[in-house]
């Protein structure tokens, strides 16, 4: 009897189905041309560095390559569709090129050639990124840990090492030598607009990877191998700033911090008494632990949590983070340590005070 209904069901289910995939051809290159923009911290198209350039322009070309080969190979393709189609009624198979010489050697050549042409740069990108292309780099050594990232520089001056986690500072245009390695499992240190990612394994291996930036700023990193839980929150900057200011920094790192007072000296004694020093070092204290970040320039950091949270003046997301670490990120390695509200804000007025 209600033959009618099923169509116009049939016909507001076609119609949104039509409206929402114009929307999804309208939106998605949007949202991916959005990736895009210059500003974009970790846009590798906007080359920060001579590393990332070198990779850049590799890979620029093996992609407008890559691009000529499919216009060309569908190209062919749609020709011999509409050129060849089948008109009015089926006749005998078309002439057969199976054995053509010339059409044979030709579809070998072709590829090979653009296989040589591929390989050639890509030889020589792999051999240039081998080696840093200055004698004497800035040596850091690069830990990855769940899920943070310890950053050490040895011998800074003679005999001294700076410690510090999730912010790598480095002079600009000074060649940074990174060695890597992990503390537990796999990750992959990335910049994308400084250089290539690069393999963190436990164990034996060290990998390096050299990189330089051109101007000052920040560049995001991010670890790229899935480590666990919390892989996709285990981020880092790598701060370029003037050499002078470098060294100011350097200067300020070799310098034990002021003796902590009024509510900073309580947050001090808090510290020791709630065990926070069983995993952190603060230099020039006895506060030495070797399980979690150094915290010596803590309050001089831009972010909280290896980049989940950044570090406002007023200490509200370090308390945030010391109050219940698992419900800024669950499953990091830090315990809530059953700190009162006081407590919280002692501990984050001396850590704010380490600058
Ligand atoms: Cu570390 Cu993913």
């Amino acid at each position: 009897m209600n033959k009618q209904k099923p169509t116009g069901q049939k016909t507001g289910m076609f119609r949104l189905g039509k409206s929402l995939s114009r929307s999804v051809l309208f939106f998605a290159p949007a949202l991916l041309l959005a990736g895009c923009s210059p500003e974009e911290p970790m846009n590798w198209l906007f080359a920060g560095g001579d590393a990332a350039e070198q990779a850049r322009e590799l890979t620029v070309f093996v992609l407008v390559l890559a691009g000529i080969v499919l216009v060309g190979v569908e190209g062919l393709l749609f020709y011999a569709f509409f050129r060849f189609r089948r008109r009015g009624p089926a006749r005998d198979l078309p002439p057969q090129v199976h054995g053509h010489a010339v059409i044979e050697v030709t579809w070998t050549l072709i590829p090979t050639v653009i296989v040589a042409a591929m390989a050639v740069p890509t030889v020589q990108t792999i051999f240039s990124l081998a080696n840093p292309p200055e004698p004497n780099p800035l040596k850091v050594e690069v830990i990855g840990h769940q899920w943070w990232w310890e950053f050490r520089y040895p011998d800074i001056v003679p005999g001294r090492t700076i410690t510090t986690a999730n912010e790598l500072r480095i002079p600009v245009g000074r060649t940074v030598l990174a060695s890597v390695s992990s503390a537990d499992v796999i990750h992959s240190f990335w910049v994308p607009r400084l250089a290539g990612a690069i393999d963190v394994i436990p164990g034996r291996q060290v990998n390096q990877v050299w990189f330089n930036a051109w101007a000052p700023g920040e560049y995001y990193g991010w670890c790229k191998e899935f480590c666990g839980t919390q892989h996709a929150q285990m981020r880092f900057r790598v701060i370029a700033m003037p050499q002078a200011e470098f060294e100011a920094w350097v200067r300020a790192r070799l310098t034990p911090p002021p003796q902590p007072a009024g509510p900073a000296r309580e947050g001090y004694e808090l510290f020791g008494r709630f065990g926070c020093n069983g995993c952190h070092t603060i230099a020039g204290t006895p506060y030495q632990g070797r399980v979690g970040p150094d915290l010596t320039d803590i309050g001089g950091r831009r972010t909280v949590g290896a980049g989940v949270l950044p570090n406002d003046p007023e200490g509200k997301n370090l308390a945030r983070w010391i109050k219940d670490p698992q419900a800024v990120k669950p499953g990091a390695k830090m315990p809530a340590l059953g700190l009162s509200d006081e407590q919280v804000g002692a501990i984050v007025a001396y850590l704010q005070s380490l600058k």
